[in-house]
């Protein structure tokens, strides 16, 4: 289902574009698919969203530049974590959403690739929402986030604080169910010491979901 939706993407992909290269597995199969493409003589140039997307585009050959260099994205290609029905998402299981959304910012179509269990009727319900945090008082950070009443987790990998490629922490926040990611996106950025939160809001174009019976499109 993620490589269906994966390979899908690139069909939107044009001769000469800029573009946004997310992260993720679903996006691992776009990105082998567009090594393809620049193989068979596609011109295009791609902005990573992280180190790791940085190092599988290169393996595939794909040309690569930098936001300073293109402040402008033709079209942006990434995963998600979670999809409502307004096409808002929670992103960051990867630990990249600060650049991620920097990019889609930036960009002048944004699309997500998903496989169909990422479709939920509510954000936040089975996914904990991640927010990447400044090292330094992190401990007081967590303790504001939880005033928003979710429960608050230091994000680890092998026992270890999880880095971001921004060296900094994600606290992932689990609510019973976001109900307004509107409001909440725009207050936990007003937290002292956070640097972003994954809730991404009004700035997706499509989404292209790999379902057990194929491709189906959400658009607004
Ligand atoms: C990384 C992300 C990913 O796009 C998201 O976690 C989806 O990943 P996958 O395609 O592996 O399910 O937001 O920060």
């Amino acid at each position: 289902m993620k490589r269906l939706a994966g390979e899908k993407a690139t069909e939107h992909i044009e001769n000469g574009m800029i573009l946004g290269l997310g992260t993720g597995s679903t996006v691992e199969y776009t990105l082998k698919k567009l090594g393809e493409l620049v193989k068979n003589g596609l011109k295009i140039k791609g902005i990573p969203t992280s180190m790791h997307t940085m190092r599988i585009a290169k393996d595939n050959n794909i040309p690569l530049t930098t936001l300073e260099d293109n402040p402008k994205i033709d079209l942006t290609i990434d995963g998600a974590d979670e999809v409502d029905s307004d096409l808002n998402l929670i992103k960051g299981g990867g630990g990249a959403l600060t650049r991620e959304k920097i990019i889609a910012f930036n960009s002048r179509k944004v699309i997500i690739v998903i496989d169909e269990t990422k479709v939920v009727k509510a954000l936040g319900i089975d996914f904990p929402l991640p927010v990447e945090v400044l090292k330094y008082g992190y401990q007081s950070t967590k303790k504001t986030l939880e005033g928003f009443d979710c429960e608050v987790k230091l994000r680890t990998i092998v026992n270890e604080p999880f880095i971001t490629d921004n060296t900094n922490y994600i606290l992932d926040c689990d609510f019973d169910r976001i109900t307004e990611p509107v409001q909440l996106e725009r207050e936990i950025n007003s937290t002292l010491g956070v640097v972003e939160n994954g809730l991404f809001i009004d700035l997706v174009d499509e989404v292209i979901v790999g379902s057990k019976q194929g491709i189906k499109t959400l658009d607004k």
